[in-house]
């Protein structure tokens, strides 16, 4: 197929693009660069020894889409989206603009060009505070901050269009805590300042980058007072990525999460980072985290009834390969 990838060049599209390549896919990289930059480009290119077109521009650009569109795109894969909450409670208009009129003008390129087929990254967060876990895609929706509002927001707009056009197929993929690297350590994650998520700040205490860990809270209602979360490896996403899009073609709005089905605490993943780095991750406990939930984990059989689709890999395997990148590559792909 040949698939444009909005925000190709971010943390999950680079190792969705790597996979989508090494399956032969024809691969379209569109980014503006606002979190992200040329050099995962060129590391996408040479780890999959496959060319790969990129095209600098902004989602929010209907025209550029358009053109790029109407060169024969058979779906398009949407992970284009600022992503911090904090950032969006504190500039929540950026947000809506960015995540809300990038999709929307992303979803009129596609109309106009005739492109019906999407997978949209959408965000455990939808859930806000789960009532029960496992969480399954029928639980309560609830935004909590502006940035799951963008997500939230988007999720029903798709829905709808899938109910005006019968022909429109989208896939919403509910993705919960992402975690690891690729396994060359060539690509990862690479946060814009102080990471704001466990693993990546994690990894930056054990080389050296930071003296400790903060965890926020050690007083809730889990096995061991720390929060617990369902992380899932960036390259069992990307392996769900290419899976979607075989099943997109039938019409119709599919909602799935993406998540390993078992949580971890934060204990935990400084014990298995620990194993994973030979290193030690000195940590301290804080107060709660102003939004946090105790614990939330995904139900994910649904995902693997339509697309035949399970996480391969363990907490142990996203700490190692975080190590490798991390270690390899201190300050990110400044290094
Ligand atoms: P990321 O910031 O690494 O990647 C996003 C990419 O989109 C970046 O390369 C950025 O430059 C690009 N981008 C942003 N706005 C754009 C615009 N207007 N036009 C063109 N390009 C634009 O983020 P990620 O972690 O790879 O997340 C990918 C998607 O998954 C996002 O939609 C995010 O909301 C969602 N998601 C991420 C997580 C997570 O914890 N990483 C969890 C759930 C959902
Ligand atoms: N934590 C710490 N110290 C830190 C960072 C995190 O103790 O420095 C704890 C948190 O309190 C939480 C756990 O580690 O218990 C995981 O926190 P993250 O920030 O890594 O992940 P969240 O589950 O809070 O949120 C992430 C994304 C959201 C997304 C959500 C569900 O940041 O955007 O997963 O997908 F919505």
């Amino acid at each position: 197929m040949k698939v444009l990838v909005c925000g190709g060049a971010g943390y999950i599209g680079s190792h969705t693009c790597v996979t989508l390549l090494e399956h032969g896919h024809d691969v379209v990289i569109f980014d503006n660069f606002s979190n992200s930059s040329q050099v995962v480009v060129d590391r996408i290119g040479e780890l999959s020894g496959a060319s790969v077109r990129f095209v600098r521009g902004d989602v929010r650009d209907q025209d550029a889409l358009e053109t790029l569109l109407a060169d024969g795109v058979d779906a398009v894969i949407h992970f284009a989206a600022l992503k911090d909450v904090s950032g969006s409670c504190q500039q929540p208009l950026v947000y809506f603009e960015n995540n809300i009129v990038g999709t929307i003008a992303l979803l009129h390129a596609m109309q106009s060009a005739g492109v019906k087929n999407l997978v949209f990254s959408s965000s455990a967060t939808v859930y806000g505070e789960p009532e029960a876990v496992p969480i399954t895609e029928s639980a309560p929706l609830r935004a909590t901050n502006p940035y799951g509002l963008t997500k939230l927001v988007m999720e029903q707009v798709i829905g709808e269009l899938c109910k005006t056009d019968p022909e429109f197929s989208a896939i919403l993929l509910r993705y919960f805590n992402p975690a690891g690297a690729h396994p060359s350590g060539h690509i990862g994650e690479d946060p814009n300042g102080a990471p704001s998520n466990l693993l990546p700040y994690v990894a930056q205490v054990a080389v050296g980058l930071r003296d400790r860990l903060d965890i926020f809270g050690n007083d809730y209602p889990t096995r061991d007072g720390t929060g617990v979360r369902d992380y899932i490896h960036v390259m069992d996403l990307a392996d769900a990525h290419v899976k979607a899009l075989q099943k997109l073609g039938q019409g119709g709005c599919v909602t799935l999460n993406l998540g390993a089905g078992r949580g971890h605490s934060v204990l935990e993943v400084v014990s298995a980072f620990e194993c994973a780095s030979g290193r030690r991750v000195p940590y301290q406990f804080v107060a709660r985290r102003h939004g946090d939930v105790a614990e939330a984990w995904a139900d994910p059989s649904r995902a693997e009834k339509i697309l035949g689709w399970h996480a391969q890999y363990n907490l142990r395997r996203m700490c190692e390969d975080a190590w490798r990148w991390q270690s390899g590559h201190p300050n990110g792909y400044r290094s």
